[in-house]
C-alpha cells in the first residue's frame, strides 16, 4: 500500500487582554481575562524534526522533537522551550513542519508570546495524540515563557488562550486554578488601544515589580494577598507597602468587577477600572504617561471603564464601549492621542485554543 503524506492540519491560539486582575497572578491572585479575535496560527503536517518558518520573520526554526540540542535565537527560543516542556511532561518526540502567522501585534500587551507557545504545543500535543489538560498545558507553556525569556511571569496570558469562551471573560484564581466564564453584557464591545510604546518584559521593570511585591509579603509571613485587606499592613512601608496594596485592592476589584458585569452596573464598572489603572500609576507604577492618556481620552470620549491593560510599561488600554458609540470612541481616542500614533481594535471575546 502507497504511503500517504502526512495531513496538513491547523491550530489556533488566541491573544488575550486582560479586563482587570493586572500583576496579582504571580502571587495567587484573582484575574479576568478575555481571550480575543486575534491569535497565532499554525499550520502543519507531523515530521521527523520540528520545522517552522513564520510570515514576516527570516529566521526559520529547525529543532529536535523534543526541543533538546542548540537553543535558536528570536521566536525560535519559545518554540524549543514549549517542546523541552512537554518532553518533560512526556509528550512522544512527533516534530511538525510547516507554519507559523500572527495576528496578534508584539510588544502591545496582548500576550503575543503566549499565543504563539499555546499555539505550539497545542499543535505538538495533537500530532503524538497527547490529551493534555488545558491548565497543564497552560503551565507548561508559562514554564517556556520563563526558560526562553527569563521572565517570571505567572499564568494569566496562557491560562486565558486556553479558556477563552465567545462573549465570556474568564474568572481565574490563580491559586486554585478555579475557573468560570462571566458573561459580558450584551451592547458593550472590547476597545483595546495600543499607544505604539514597545516594551518586552526581559528588560521591563517586570520582575523587579514581582521582586518588591514578595518582599512585602515576606515581611507580612506570605500571607495570599487575595484574602488580605489594606488595613493588614500596616508592617509595611514605602515601596513594599505600594506594590502589596495594589495587589491587595486589585484582588477586590476583580470580585466587585464580576458583580457589576453580573449587574450591568456601568458606573460601577467605570469606577472599578479607574481605581485599577491608578493604582497601577500611583502604587505599583508600571503605568506610561502616554497609557494614562489614552485612558483619559477614553473617558473624555464616553467608554464606560477603561485601563491600561497587561504588564505595563507600554503597550495598550482596554476599554468597555457601548456598541452603538464604539466607532467613534475608538476615533475620538486616536485623534486625541498626543504622545504618538495609537492603533485602536474593536475585539470580540473569543474562544481559546483549538484545531480549525
Ligand atoms: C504579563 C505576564 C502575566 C501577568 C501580566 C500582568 O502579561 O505575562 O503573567 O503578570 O503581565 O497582569
Amino acid at each position: 500500500m502507497a504511503a500517504t503524506a502526512a495531513a496538513t492540519r491547523r491550530f489556533l491560539a488566541p491573544g488575550r487582554v486582560n479586563l482587570i486582575g493586572e500583576h496579582t497572578d504571580y502571587s495567587g491572585g484573582l484575574v479576568l481575562p478575555a481571550a480575543l479575535d486575534l491569535g497565532v496560527t499554525v499550520t502543519v503536517t507531523a515530521a521527523e524534526r520540528i520545522r517552522l518558518h513564520s510570515d514576516g520573520h527570516t529566521a526559520r526554526v529547525d529543532i529536535a522533537a523534543d526541543g533538546s540540542g542548540d537553543r535558536p535565537v528570536g521566536w525560535g527560543r519559545f518554540v524549543a522551550a514549549v517542546a523541552a516542556q512537554l518532553a518533560a511532561l512526556g509528550r512522544p518526540p512527533v516534530g511538525i513542519e510547516g507554519s507559523v502567522s500572527s495576528t496578534v501585534p508584539p510588544g502591545a500587551g496582548l500576550s503575543s508570546s503566549a499565543a504563539l507557545e499555546v499555539a505550539v504545543a497545542t499543535a505538538l500535543c495533537a500530532v503524538a495524540d497527547v490529551a493534555l489538560e488545558p491548565l497543564v498545558l497552560a503551565a507548561a507553556c508559562r514554564n517556556a515563557e520563563e526558560e526562553a525569556v527569563g521572565v517570571p511571569c505567572g499564568i494569566l496570558d496562557q491560562a486565558a488562550s486556553v479558556l477563552g469562551e465567545p462573549d465570556h471573560a474568564i474568572l481565574l484564581d490563580c491559586g486554585s486554578l478555579a475557573h468560570e466564564a462571566v458573561p459580558l453584557p450584551a451592547g458593550l464591545r472590547l476597545l483595546v488601544v495600543d499607544s505604539g510604546e514597545r516594551h518586552a518584559h526581559e528588560s521591563s521593570g517586570y520582575a523587579d515589580r514581582r521582586r518588591e511585591l514578595e518582599a512585602g509579603l515576606a515581611t507580612l509571613g506570605w500571607p495570599a494577598p487575595a484574602e488580605l485587606s489594606p488595613d493588614d499592613l500596616g508592617a509595611l512601608e514605602g515601596i513594599p507597602l505600594r506594590r502589596v496594596r495594589h495587589v491587595v485592592t486589585e484582588n477586590a476589584r476583580v470580585r466587585d468587577t464580576v458583580a457589576a458585569l453580573r449587574h450591568g452596573d456601568e458606573a460601577q464598572l467605570g469606577a472599578l477600572f479607574r481605581g485599577s489603572h491608578e493604582s497601577m500609576r500611583d502604587d505599583y507604577e508600571i503605568t506610561t504617561l502616554a497609557l494614562d492618556e489614552l485612558v483619559d481620552l477614553a473617558y473624555a470620549a464616553g467608554a464606560v471603564a477603561a485601563r491600561m491593560t497587561g504588564g505595563g510599561f507600554g503597550g495598550s488600554i482596554v476599554a468597555l464601549v457601548h456598541e452603538d458609540a464604539a466607532e467613534r470612541i475608538a476615533s475620538e481616542v486616536v485623534e486625541g492621542f498626543t504622545r504618538g500614533a495609537a492603533i485602536a481594535r474593536l475585539c470580540a471575546a473569543s474562544a481559546g485554543a483549538r484545531e480549525v
